[in-house]
């Protein structure tokens, strides 16, 4: 099968034909329809993150179920299903107390002795965040599935395995956004937007999106969001104070650099939460005014949207369906695997909300 993978970092994916293994006990081989690129796979690629290397990146997609392996209860061939980077094991403390997106097991993965579920003549290529979805099969474990219904696009689909669940997640789980809160979101790309949709979905009052691309901010609105303001012409920090009389109660930050992140926590009112979705660098710090803490202002992380994807999965769908998800919006353009070189390279410009590899 084609795949793209990542030999060298800061150098471009390259497009080769390696081989997936068969579906051992609890595994799926899922044939991926649609695999969105997510600026994550882009830190991947700069090395920004450190990962094992060759791997072949990609963790936002949909497919169809090809063969399962023994014990897998969940689907049979011919399931659609999205995918999600969260496996979980359903029996460490985080899965019992419902945080499964803490999860950290290494079951959901083969161990060293086993064979690897991604090779290329021999040569073993590692799985990126147990799902490898730039590829045209996806062998992974049942623990990283769900299940939707069939009526649901594929592309669309695709989005909800990251962008949205991290994005409305963020909202709805992580922050616990109420009715008639404000909100600010920096970073208006595909997790951004989806959060802005989510803040709205969440009924929050004011919803003030953040972005230095003008094109981005009009999108914005399509989301729900009932502020633009442009980070490139004016202070965010100052401007959301006075559009707000002092600070949103929630904001959100979707780039991952230390700047905007510093500037959510400044952004957000006295007891109000700043979450920071963003992937900020490995070894880089924040600075944070320390006399902030007395007002009782909260900053905390976001592990893709807090989220408990076989639940959120399927209502995420049905809210698509209900208009009041707009992921037709949130799809650039939709690319063949060849051009995924350039799809990440355009996260770079933040022109593009999303890019859609279609799979034949
Ligand atoms: N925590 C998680 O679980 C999780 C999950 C998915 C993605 N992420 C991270 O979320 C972040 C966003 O991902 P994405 O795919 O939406 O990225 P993206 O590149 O599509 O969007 C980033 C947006 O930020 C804007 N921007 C850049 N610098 C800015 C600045 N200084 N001020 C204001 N706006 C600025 C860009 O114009 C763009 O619209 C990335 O860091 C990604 O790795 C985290
Ligand atoms: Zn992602
Ligand atoms: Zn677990």
């Amino acid at each position: 099968m084609q795949a793209a993978v990542l030999r060298e970092v800061n150098k471009p994916l390259t497009i080769e034909d390696v081989q997936h293994g068969d579906p051992a006990p609890r595994e799926v081989l899922v044939r991926t329809v649609a695999a969105g690129v997510c600026h994550s796979d882009r830190h991947f690629q700069t090395g920004a993150y450190p990962y094992a290397l060759p791997a072949v990146l990609g963790h936002e997609s949909a497919g169809v179920v090809e063969a399962v392996g023994d014990s897998v209860t969940y689907v049979k061939p011919g399931d659609h299903v999205i995918t999600c980077l969260s496996a979980f094991c359903g029996h460490c403390e985080h899965c019992l107390t419902g945080h499964m997106s803490l999860c950290m097991s290494q079951e959901l993965q083969r161990g060293g002795g086993e064979s690897p579920r991604l090779a290329k003549n021999g040569e073993s290529l590692a799985q990126f965040l147990n799902l490898s979805s730039f590829a045209e099969y996806m062998l992974v474990h049942e623990h990283a599935l769900a299940k939707v219904r069939e009526d649901m696009p594929l592309d669309r689909a695709a989005l909800i395995g990251c962008a949205v669940t991290t994005g409305v997640g963020s909202v709805i789980h992580t922050a616990g956004v109420e009715p008639g809160a404000s909100v600010a979101v920096i970073g208006c790309g595909g997790v951004g937007l989806a959060a802005i949709n989510g803040a709205a979905i969440a009924g929050a009052g004011r919803i003030i999106a953040v972005d230095r691309v003008q094109s981005k901010l009009k999108l914005a609105r399509k989301f729900g969001a009932t502020d633009l303001v442009n980070a490139g012409e004016v202070d965010p920090v100052g401007s959301i104070r006075e559009l707000t009389g002092g600070g949103v109660h929630y904001s959100f930050e979707a780039i991952g650099l230390t700047q905007t992140a510093q500037q959510a926590f400044k952004m957000v009112r006295r007891g109000g939460t700043a979450t920071i979705i963003g992937m900020i660098p490995v070894g880089a710090m924040l600075e944070i005014h320390g006399p902030e803490f007395l007002a009782e202002k909260k900053l905390q992380g976001c592990n893709m949207g807090s989220n408990r994807f076989r639940v959120d999965m399927p209502r995420f769908v049905d809210f698509y369906q209900q208009g009041k998800l707009h992921l037709d919006e949130l799809i650039s353009g939709r690319i063949k695997l060849e051009d995924v070189n350039d799809a990440l390279a355009q996260l770079e410009t933040g022109e593009v909300a999303r890019n859609v590899i279609m799979f034949e």
